[in-house]
C-alpha cells in the first residue's frame, strides 16, 4: 500500500472514531459511555490538504451502521455470548461500552493501530481488564492463530463484528478472512460486516478499478466491492448462513460514474451465524 494510501485509511479510521461519538448510543449497565470520546482525544482525522475532515460527511453512513452494530453486541451480551471479536477495530469503543461480567472482547487491527490504542487505553481512567487487543495484518496472518494466542477460546460462541474493514481487504483477503473466522467459531457463533456491494451486471474489478481511478487517482484503496449475491455465495461457502437474506439492511456509500452512468455502491451490512 502506498504511502498516501496508508494516510487516508488513517484519516477514514480516525473520521470513523470521531463520528460515532457525535451520537447519542446505548450502553451496559457496566459500560463506560464516555469512554469513547476519551478514547479519540489529540486525533483530527487530517485529509491530504493537512487539514481536519470535515466529520459531518460521514455523519449520514454512520447514522445507522453505528446502531446496527451497538445492537447485535446487546443482542449477543443478552443471549449470553461471552467474546466478542472485532475486526479492524481501530479506535471502536465498544469494548468500553458494552463492558459486561464475564465477556472479554478482543480488538484486532495493525500493529501501530494496537499500540497507539494500547497506550490511549492505558491512560483512562477506566477498567480496560476485559479488553485484549491483538496486532494482525490481515493480508498474512491467520486470523484463528492470532486470536488463539491472545486467548480466544475456540469452543465458546463468539460474536465477530467487522465494521468497515473489508472494502480495504484484497478479495482474497477477505476470502482468508472468512475462512479463518469459521474454523474457530463454535456454533452459535455470529459474524456480521460491512460489504462494498456494486448493482448487478458490473464486473467487480472494473468497479474497484474505476473508483481507484475516479476517487483516489489511481491509487485501490478500496479493494473489494462485489455483488450483494457474490457477498451471499461467499459467506456459505465458509459456513455461513447470513440472517434475512432477501432483506437489505444497507446506506448509501457513493455514486461511481461508469460509462454514461451512475452507479450506486451500497455498504450493506450482513449478519450470518454458524451453519
Ligand atoms: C475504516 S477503519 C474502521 C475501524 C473500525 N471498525 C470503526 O468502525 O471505527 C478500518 C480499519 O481496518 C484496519 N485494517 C485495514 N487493513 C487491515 C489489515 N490488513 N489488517 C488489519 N487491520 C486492517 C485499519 O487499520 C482500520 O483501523
Amino acid at each position: 500500500m502506498t504511502t498516501q494510501a496508508e494516510q487516508t485509511l488513517t484519516m477514514i479510521r480516525e473520521v470513523c472514531a470521531l463520528g460515532r461519538v457525535e451520537f447519542d448510543r446505548p450502553h451496559t449497565a457496566e459500560g463506560d459511555p464516555a469512554a469513547g470520546r476519551a478514547l479519540v482525544q489529540g486525533l483530527h482525522a487530517i485529509d491530504e490538504g493537512g487539514e481536519p475532515s470535515d466529520i459531518s460527511l460521514s455523519l449520514g453512513l454512520l447514522a445507522p451502521r453505528a446502531p446496527y452494530f451497538d445492537q447485535l453486541v446487546l443482542d449477543a451480551l443478552a443471549a449470553g455470548t461471552r467474546q466478542i471479536v472485532n475486526l479492524g477495530a481501530g479506535y471502536d469503543d465498544r469494548a468500553l461500552r458494552f463492558r459486561h461480567p464475564g465477556v472479554q472482547f478482543f480488538d484486532l487491527d495493525l500493529p501501530e493501530v494496537v499500540a497507539d490504542k494500547a497506550l490511549r487505553l492505558q491512560a483512562l481512567d477506566t477498567d480496560i481488564t476485559h479488553v485484549t487487543l491483538a496486532a494482525v495484518d490481515f493480508a498474512t496472518d491467520d486470523v484463528a492463530a492470532v486470536l488463539a494466542r491472545a486467548g480466544h477460546d475456540a469452543r465458546q460462541p463468539t460474536l465477530f463484528i467487522s465494521e468497515h474493514l473489508a472494502l480495504f481487504l484484497q478479495p482474497s483477503d477477505v476470502e482468508r478472512l472468512l475462512a479463518g473466522v469459521s474454523t474457530c467459531a463454535a456454533k452459535g457463533s455470529t459474524l456480521a460486516l460491512t460489504a462494498e456491494v456494486h448493482p448487478a451486471g458490473l464486473t467487480s474489478a472494473l468497479v474497484v478499478s474505476t473508483v481507484a481511478e475516479v476517487m483516489f487517482a489511481g491509487a485501490v484503496l478500496l479493494q473489494t466491492i462485489k455483488t450483494r449475491d457474490a457477498w451471499l455465495g461467499l459467506f456459505k461457502k465458509h459456513g455461513w448462513q447470513v440472517e434475512n437474506a432477501t432483506e437489505v439492511t444497507a446506506v448509501n456509500h457513493f455514486e461511481l460514474p461508469m460509462a454514461d452512468k451512475s452507479v450506486q455502491i451500497q455498504t450493506q451490512f450482513l449478519t450470518a451465524t454458524t451453519v
